[in-house]
C-alpha cells in the first residue's frame, strides 16, 4: 500500500478556479461568492498531491463572530485517506479562539465521522433550514490562548 503524499498550504484567490474542478459546488452563485471571499481573506487552505488541488478548507468568524469551519471538502477519490483530518486540523491550528464551531446537516455521516475523530462534541441543533435535514452544531473548546507574559528587564 503507498502513503498519500500531499501539501496542505494556503488559498488564494487563483485556487478557485481549480477547486471548481473538483467541487461542482463551486459553481453555485452564492456559495462561490461566499468561497471567493474567504479564499482571499487567507482563512483556507488547499490540499495539493502532485501539484493538483484535491481538496480544501474554508473558515472565517461568521458564527455569532466566533471562528466557523465553513467547509471542509475532499474530491472523492482521494477521501479516507486522512486529508479531511489534516485540513480541520490545520483550520483549528490557524486560529486564536477559545473554540471553534462547525455546522453540518444530520444527513452528513462521513462529517460527523470526521468531527468525532477530531474532538469535536455537539453543542446545539437549528430546524427549519432545510426541510427535513436540521443543521447540527459542533464545537471544539480549548484553553485560552496566553495574553499576559511577564516582563522581566535584563540583568
Ligand atoms: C467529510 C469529508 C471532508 C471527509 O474527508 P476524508 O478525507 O475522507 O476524511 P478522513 O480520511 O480524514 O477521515 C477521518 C475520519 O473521519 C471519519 N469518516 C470519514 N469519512 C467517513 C464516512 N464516509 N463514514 C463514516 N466516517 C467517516 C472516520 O472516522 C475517518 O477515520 P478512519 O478513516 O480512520 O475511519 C469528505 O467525505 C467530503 O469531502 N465530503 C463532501 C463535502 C462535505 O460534505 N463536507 C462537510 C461539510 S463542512
Amino acid at each position: 500500500m503507498t502513503t498519500l503524499q500531499a501539501t496542505i498550504r494556503p488559498a488564494w484567490g487563483a485556487d478557485q478556479t481549480s477547486l471548481g474542478r473538483i467541487d461542482p459546488q463551486l459553481a453555485q452563485q452564492a456559495y462561490g461568492r461566499k468561497a471567493a471571499r474567504l479564499l482571499n481573506q487567507g482563512r483556507a487552505w488547499v490540499a495539493d498531491v502532485n501539484g493538483a488541488p484535491v481538496g480544501y478548507a474554508l473558515t472565517s468568524q461568521d458564527f455569532f463572530t466566533r471562528p466557523l469551519v465553513e467547509m471542509i471538502f475532499v474530491a472523492e477519490r482521494y477521501r479516507r485517506q486522512g486529508l479531511g483530518l489534516a485540513l480541520l486540523m490545520r483550520c483549528e491550528t490557524a486560529h486564536q479562539d477559545d473554540r471553534m464551531f462547525v455546522t453540518i446537516k444530520v444527513s452528513d455521516a462521513p462529517m460527523q465521522g470526521l468531527l468525532a475523530k477530531a474532538g469535536f462534541q455537539g453543542s446545539g441543533i437549528v430546524y427549519n433550514l432545510s426541510p427535513d435535514d436540521p443543521e447540527l452544531v459542533y464545537v471544539k473548546l480549548r484553553a485560552p490562548p496566553l495574553t499576559f507574559v511577564k516582563y522581566q528587564p535584563p540583568a
